[in-house]
């Protein structure tokens, strides 16, 4: 049988408006549809900074060249990769934020779960998750699948637990307003550190992280205080 061509691709989805009954923003086309959407508006700013800091981190190791991110989504920074010199593939377990990214990103795509990568151990340099660990049950499992497949390091970008913004989100769903964070786990530099040195035990590994997300009016950007938005974070393997 004949191969659809790539194009085809989102037809698929558009008469399925929900994935398998279940639940959460992603697998609801009502949000994935219109996901991209809010970082070409006030999120513009957000996401600017938060590929600066991610650039930054992954600068420190020159070596890395191919990169899988996981939790892709739309490919919002799965596309980004390549401007710092770096070939990304992608995965996601939602078929419908794969079903924007398939028209938005050239390179590789897989549907699959981060807690079961289905990839050859070492197969990339580094392992990167952008705003996607929040979603995670098991994130000592989803670093230990990351540190299988990445032979050099995994950079993580996240919402941080230590901002305004995460009370306000919480009241927002309160009033079931706000429905992308229902499901998700707020973490702050720390935590993060403490689930990856569990994850790790036993290996050699050096980390650094940076935080931005700071309101407009604030005389820095970025800095490494762990408050602000969001947080950049890279584990380089010394093993
Ligand atoms: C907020 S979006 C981030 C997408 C993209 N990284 C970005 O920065 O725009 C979170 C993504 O994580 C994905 N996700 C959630 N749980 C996952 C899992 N267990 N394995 C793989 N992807 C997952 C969702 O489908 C969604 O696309």
């Amino acid at each position: 049988m004949e191969l659809k061509k790539q194009g085809d691709f989102g037809l698929m989805t558009q008469s399925l408006a929900n994935w398998q009954g279940r639940k959460e923003w992603f697998f609801n086309r009502e949000h994935t549809d219109t996901y991209e959407q809010w970082y070409e508006g006030r999120y513009k700013r957000a996401e600017v900074w938060q590929k600066k800091v991610m650039a930054q981190l992954l600068a420190k190791d020159p070596e890395v060249k191919e990169l899988l991110e996981f939790g892709c989504g739309t490919a919002r920074f799965t596309r980004w990769w390549h401007e710092i010199g770096i070939e990304a593939t992608g995965a996601d377990l939602s078929p419908f934020m794969l079903g924007q990214a398939v028209h938005l990103f050239k390179g590789g795509l897989a549907n699959a779960d981060s807690h079961y990568m289905p990839f050859k151990d070492n197969s990339f340099d580094t392992v990167a998750f952008i705003t996607t660990f929040e979603y995670y049950r098991d994130p000592v499992q989803v670093i230990r699948e990351a540190a299988r497949v990445a032979r050099r390091g995994i950079a993580f970008g996240m919402m941080n637990r230590n901002s305004p913004k995460v009370l306000r989100r919480r009241v927002q769903q309160l009033f079931g307003k706000n429905p992308f964070y229902v499901t998700a786990t707020f973490y702050t530099p720390n935590l993060l550190i403490q689930k990856i040195n569990e994850a790790l035990k036993g290996r050699n590994y050096s980390l650094e992280w940076t935080c931005t997300g700071l309101p407009k009016w604030f005389p820095v950007q970025q800095w490494s205080v762990p408050v602000g938005d969001f947080f950049g974070l890279y584990v380089k393997f010394n093993d």
